[in-house]
């Protein structure tokens, strides 16, 4: 499964990714390419110390559907089979949904269909929930949207902040998005040997 990651800032669910393709973790598979949409991304750096090949392609006023052309030309180009987007912070265009129609994976820290968008850990935090979490969902042309993968709970304790749940939904987003990954890859080595 050769795997084409989008970013726009830190990156740790990206550079988990990186790590557990390499471990063997998640089998048969390559992360070709990282690209970020913003050229200060934090993830840059720690895909590139991975030896990943990182590329930012930045907005520059163009409409959606043009920025996104360039990105999926670049991630075709390198026979990319499944994009994963892990804190990219822009929705995708209709166009660019088709193209990869069924490959495009998303994770999101919140349990879908709660709380999709911006802060989703500080939404559901706002809403007094007892139970929050995060998703690894298949991407359609709704922001955070599409049929879900995997999902983890996260509970909410007594003297949690938004930012101790918030870190440590991020703990388990990683491990979720391993294990996402890890399915899909084991189910492609099926088709492919069928
Ligand atoms: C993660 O919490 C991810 O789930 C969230 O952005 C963060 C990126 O962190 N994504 C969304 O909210 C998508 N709607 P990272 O750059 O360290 O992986």
């Amino acid at each position: 499964m050769k795997i084409g990651i989008l970013i726009s800032g830190r990156g740790s669910n990206m550079a988990a990714i990186v790590d557990a393709v390499k471990s063997g973790e998640i089998p048969n598979s390559s992360v070709a390419v990282v690209i970020s949409d913003k050229a200060d991304a934090g993830g840059l750096a720690k895909a590139a110390e991975r030896g990943v090949e990182t590329l930012v392609v930045e907005r520059r006023g163009r409409t959606r559907a043009e920025h996104d052309a360039e990105i999926a030309d670049e991630l075709e180009k390198r026979g990319i089979e499944l994009v994963c987007l892990a804190g990219y912070m822009r929705l995708l265009s209709p166009e660019f949904v088709r193209r990869f129609a069924g490959r495009i994976v998303n994770i999101h820290p919140s349990l879908l269909p709660a709380f999709p968008g911006l802060d989703a850990q500080k939404q559901a935090f706002d809403a007094g929930v007892a139970v929050t979490g995060c998703t690894v969902h298949y991407v359609d042309e709704l922001l955070d949207h599409g049929p879900v993968i995997l999902q983890k709970e996260v509970e909410r304790l007594k003297d949690d902040t938004v930012e101790t749940l918030t870190q440590r939904i991020l703990a388990e987003e990683h491990q979720l998005y391993i294990n996402a990954l890890k399915k899909l890859a084991m189910d492609a080595r099926a088709t492919k040997q069928a």
